[in-house]
């Protein structure tokens, strides 16, 4: 029998036991009968928990891009592989097919091995949603190029962070892109970026917005005339099933993002396996995903899951309020979408809009809707119930990591009873546990615990780029011979997850894991400020916004706060992005610490929340004091 597809409840539990008992048959098979590869492998896994050492399928020679195209163009050559629909609904949608997603790709493999790009280099890739976009991971992976790509609304100080981080040779970029009624310049963000970078030889830029902008001489080049002059036909490069496929930046709970890096073939088996059972993957499906290429999201669900089971993927560049709140359902509609995953929060976004825009469209071509990235709330799980699947289509709640490479616990449509707010049940190879303060397994029922995973999955993240120990330290140290996810999560009487909420200094703020640490260290960047500490607290639409609480260095100066505030958000703006700006600033005497001096977070988020009484132990605060004067006034 294949493991590929569970067709009922009943084989979910037959074939989770075996994937538990006998791991090595399990995926072994599943590789075998669902892939191509140049070799086989000597051993399934092999594995050392306490050095954090993983790797699957070890030995075996594959290219992820030959599974993803070259072994369709027989069958499915004339498919659409990728539907790109622009930001401007006037414009044309392109439809690019298998036969034509294999001679773009070549061509782009062929300009960059042209232009001295080898097996093992890292290209940096800083692009909107278009076909480029795509085309350049595949056409890195196809000649062995690590690819690094950086979300298209980080300023120029996060990108040349990463940038040196993983040190980049090359990037591809474009002049600008078009988000909504907005045109916004790209190229001039690398230009400053690339000031501290000296890894970067090259940048090739696509021309997509028409923006006049400045060519560096011996730098800088247009990509569209070396594609045009590329030829079609590209020979896959041999991979190790180990060889790192690509490194995607996220952040942690100190200044500096991790790198975290996927290898070949066990994030290749494990996305096209979640691919096909979480959304029920049909020949003739119309596959969906609004998330960008920038996460993980997008990598996997958008690029390679997709295109590892020849499905057609759409991609779109635009913005869910353009130009007005029924762009997503106009699209679902145009394309007779099948399968729908978006974030909780442009669900609760598009909520608060009249219910005409949604209500008015056809959306019956819909068989599963998914959702991703923070915790979909009561209220918005069964408004998208309701409005957009009808009461007929499955939500699946996937929870996963930028870390975990694919979806590790989602309900499996028209096979789990679905039950709001909770993903359900872990996949087949997922062993999950929950852990007590005192690094106990809870057995009960409904108790709050540190989610781990206790046997390594072959999607799963294998490093941080540059640094082992810090990969070691975070994710496998507070519960040894266990990983960690940093998310607290409970479990019901059936054994169905709920997922309670990050456990560390990370803030889901609109669906984006953003750090508190590395907007600390952009605020105190600004002469005025001493000190500061960034939390979450609950927002309608974001599902958390963030609070910083200041002290300030030169109090006299500073008398017109509003400005002062205005100030700190365009310091953070350009040292991460615009997506990290603060809702809420309140400048304050002092912060809360704690005798070994550290900043107790715990109040401040509490405090944020509205929450004003009964703060817990506070016996090893220096300050105590301080918590009133936060409550009552700013200074
Ligand atoms: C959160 C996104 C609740 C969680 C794929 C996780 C979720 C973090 C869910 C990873 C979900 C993701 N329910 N929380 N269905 N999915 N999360 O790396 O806190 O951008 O640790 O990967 O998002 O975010 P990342």
């Amino acid at each position: 029998m294949s493991y590929y597809k569970i067709e009922n409840l009943e084989q979910y539990f037959k074939h989770y036991k075996k994937s538990v008992r006998e791991p090595r048959k399990f995926w072994g098979k599943i590789a075998e009968e669902n892939f191509v590869w140049y070799q086989a492998w000597d051993k399934v896994f092999e594995f050392d928990m306490e050095e954090a050492r993983f790797e699957w399928f070890t030995n075996a020679k594959l290219n992820i891009v030959k599974n993803c195209i070259d072994r369709h163009l027989a069958k499915r050559g004339e498919k659409t592989a990728i539907i790109f629909e622009p930001n401007n609904p006037e414009e044309k949608e392109q439809r690019i097919s298998y036969n034509d997603l294999y001679a773009r790709v070549s061509k782009m493999a062929n300009v960059l091995k042209d232009q001295g790009i080898k097996k093992g280099d890292r290209v940096c890739i800083y692009l909107p949603m278009i076909p480029e976009l795509a085309i350049s991971m595949l056409a890195c992976a196809r000649i062995g190029a690590i690819h690094s790509v950086i979300f298209a609304g980080f300023s120029s100080s996060a990108i040349s962070k990463r940038i040196t981080n993983s040190e980049c040779k090359f990037v591809i970029t474009s002049d600008g892109s078009f988000r909504g009624n907005k045109k916004i310049p790209l190229k001039p963000i690398i230009d400053e970026a690339l000031l501290e970078c000296e890894s970067v030889e090259k940048v090739l830029v696509v021309n997509r917005a028409g923006i006049d902008i400045k060519m560096m001489e011996g730098r800088d080049l247009w990509l569209e005339p070396l594609l045009e002059q590329a030829s079609p036909n590209h020979v896959a490069q041999v991979m190790d099933s180990e060889d790192p496929l690509f490194i995607l930046y996220t952040s942690g709970s100190t200044g500096v993002p991790k790198g975290m890096v996927h290898t070949t073939a066990g994030y290749m088996v494990q996305t096209a396996y979640s691919f096909k059972n979480v959304f029920d993957y049909k020949e003739n499906d119309i596959f969906w995903c609004t998330a960008d290429c920038g996460w993980i999201t997008g990598h996997s669900y958008i690029v390679y899951g997709p295109l590892l089971n020849g499905a057609t993927t759409v991609l779109f560049e635009g913005v869910p309020s353009y130009p007005n709140p029924s762009r997503f359902w106009d699209i679902i509609d145009k394309y007779k979408v099948t399968q729908f995953y978006t974030a909780p929060t442009a669900i609760r976004a598009l909520m608060t809009e009249d219910y005409s825009y949604v209500n008015s469209h056809d959306l019956s071509s819909l068989r599963v809707i998914g959702s991703v990235g923070e915790p979909i709330n009561e209220e918005a799980w069964h408004w998208y119930n309701d409005h957009v699947g009808k009461k007929k289509c499955p939500i699946v709640d996937t929870w996963w990591q930028t870390e975990t490479g694919s979806i590790l616990i989602s309900p499996l449509p028209f096979i789990t009873p679905t039950k709001p707010t909770y993903a359900t049940l872990p996949l087949p190879g997922i062993q999950a546990v929950l852990m007590d303060d005192k690094r106990n397994e809870i057995e009960e029922n409904q108790i709050d615990g540190s989610l781990c995973i206790k046997f390594p999955w072959p999607s799963m993240a294998r490093t941080i780029w540059g640094d082992h120990k810090r990969y070691k330290e975070t994710y496998f140290s507070q519960f040894p011979g266990k990983y960690f996810t940093g998310d607290g999560a409970l479990r019901d009487e059936v054994g169905y997850y709920r997922i309670t909420g990050r456990a560390d200094d990370v803030v889901i703020v609109s669906g984006h894991n953003l750090g508190t640490a590395p907007i600390e260290d952009a605020i105190n960047e600004h002469p005025a400020v001493a000190e500061s500490a960034v939390v979450g607290y609950k927002h309608d639409i974001k599902g958390n916004a963030l609070y910083g609480y200041i002290t300030l260095k030169m109090e006299g100066e500073y008398r017109d706060r509003e400005n002062l505030k205005k100030e700190i958000n365009q310091y953070i703006s350009s040292h991460i992005g615009p997506i990290a700006k603060l809702d809420k600033i309140q400048f304050v005497e002092a912060l809360p610490k704690t005798r070994s001096g550290k900043i107790m977070r715990r109040i401040l988020r509490s405090i944020a929340n509205g929450e004003t009484k009964d703060f817990g132990d506070i016996s090893t605060l220096i300050n105590p004091e301080e918590i009133e004067k936060i409550i009552t006034k700013t200074i």
